[in-house]
């Protein structure tokens, strides 16, 4: 895929900080609209001293955000939900004191609260006086950045508003859209794939009313499904998590591990390419459940409830299509238990979490992960993201397709 096709369809959030070049920001959000891109603009409190948000409304045809706490903005949360959904954020022009505010995690106005709620890659365009672009805190900023992944176009050197030459000038809005276009399409590393991931812990019927459950939130099968489909990726997330459906995905709601290992299959024979089994697939189900919600019985003081075990998944799909990744939650013993379940369940690798710490595992952001493969490979990762953990494991699952 070629840099520019990368850019249509996508998010991108355009923050504006105030800079005498903030006026050609007008052009960049022009030519973003042009290649096809959805635009969001946020401009800083001095962007907004330079340039009006009603010039970026109307070439954008969307609300300008301006302000952390707008009170007129329907939802006030929308900083998150924007910082969720892009797909890469444009900062042009980048004052030094943005990128002073990026370098130390600061969210004190609309824009740094969206880089850092925010997962998407940052492409960095300064704007200044050349002094302050050489300037040491300047230059150690930038390298942090940098090291951090944060991607830069620019500055140029030439004539500055100063009248002074030197380097600080906003390189032309052609070169921001090609570096744009570039870490777009180098994240597209699954286009053409077809990714099926299940999420969410099942429920095993007792009765009309009452289900055998287990802790699992769904939030790492979802990143999994997020990551994929940002990647390029076509996605059919199986679930059994009641979080909000992602956009972009084929969503397969189902309840108990029976129809999770029918919904999975069908996808499979999708000219599926790979399987992220996420889910935490209850190991038994009542025998029958009740056609009718159990009453209590006067006298009855215990009850028991006979179960048989549900179907494995993974060992039932390892002849569909598709390399097979799977996950092992336990308490104890991680390695040995992991490596028996990569080899018991036939998979090309086995992503192993203790589930009984306090940052890793269920309902928790964050995970900690250990990446073990069927040719005997093993990978410590430390405390991550689940969305970093899901683009660490994809890695290594477009490793398996090219190798
Ligand atoms: N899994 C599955 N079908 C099941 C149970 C689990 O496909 N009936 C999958 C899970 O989605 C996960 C992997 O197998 O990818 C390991 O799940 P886990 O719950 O850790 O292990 P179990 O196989 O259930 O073994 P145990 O409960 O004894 O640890």
């Amino acid at each position: 895929m070629s840099g520019a096709d990368a850019i249509a369809g996508k998010r991108i959030v355009l923050g504006v900080s105030g800079s005498i070049a903030s006026y050609k920001a007008a052009d960049i959000a022009s030519k973003l609209m042009q290649a096809g891109a959805l635009v969001d603009v946020v401009l800083t409190r001095s962007a907004q001293e330079f340039i009006t948000s009603l010039t970026f409304r109307s070439l954008t045809h969307r609300l300008v955000i301006t302000d952390l706490f707008d009170a007129n903005s329907e939802d006030p949360l929308e900083h998150v939900e924007i910082a969720r959904q892009a797909d890469a954020i444009v900062i042009a022009p980048a004052t030094a004191n943005v990128m002073a505010k990026l370098t130390h995690g600061l969210a004190d106005d609309a824009l740094s609260t969206i880089v850092l709620a925010s997962e998407a890659p940052v492409l960095i365009a300064p704007a200044m006086e050349h002094h302050m672009w050489a300037n040491t805190a300047t230059q150690v900023n930038v390298a942090t950045l940098k090291e951090r992944g944060f991607n830069f176009a620019g500055p140029n050197e030439g004539r500055l508003a100063s009248g002074a030459v030197g380097s600080g000038r906003l390189v032309e809005t052609a070169e921001i859209l090609e570096a744009l276009g570039e870490i777009l399409a180098a994240n597209q590393d699954l286009a053409g794939r077809h990714i099926v991931v299940s999420a969410g812990g099942t429920q095993e019927p007792i009765d009309p009313v009452r289900v055998v459950t287990n802790r699992s939130s769904g939030k790492q099968g979802y990143a999994f499904a997020e990551a994929a489909r940002d990647r390029g990726a076509r996605v059919t997330l199986v679930t059994a998590a009641s979080l909000a459906n992602p956009a972009g995905i084929k969503v397969v709601k189902v309840e108990s591990a029976r129809q999770m290992l029918a919904a999975v299959s069908d996808a499979l024979n999708d000219a599926a390419d790979a399987l992220v089994m996420a889910a935490a697939v209850a190991d038994w189900e009542p025998i029958s459940a009740a056609g009718q919600k159990m009453k209590k019985v006067e006298g009855q003081d215990r009850l028991t409830i006979e179960m048989q075990k549900t179907p494995d998944i993974l060992a039932q799909v390892s002849g569909l299509p598709g390399i097979k990744v799977g996950f092992a939650a336990e308490t104890e013993d991680l390695l040995n238990n992991a490596r028996a379940k990569l080899e018991g369940k036939k998979l090309d690798m086995i992503v192993a979490n203790d589930v009984s710490a306090t940052d890793a595992g269920f309902a928790v952001d964050t995970n900690r992960v250990v990446i073990l493969d069927k040719s005997g490979g093993q990978e410590d990762l430390p405390l991550m993201s689940k969305r970093e953990v899901a683009d660490t494991v994809l890695d290594r699952v477009c490793g398996l397709f090219s190798g």
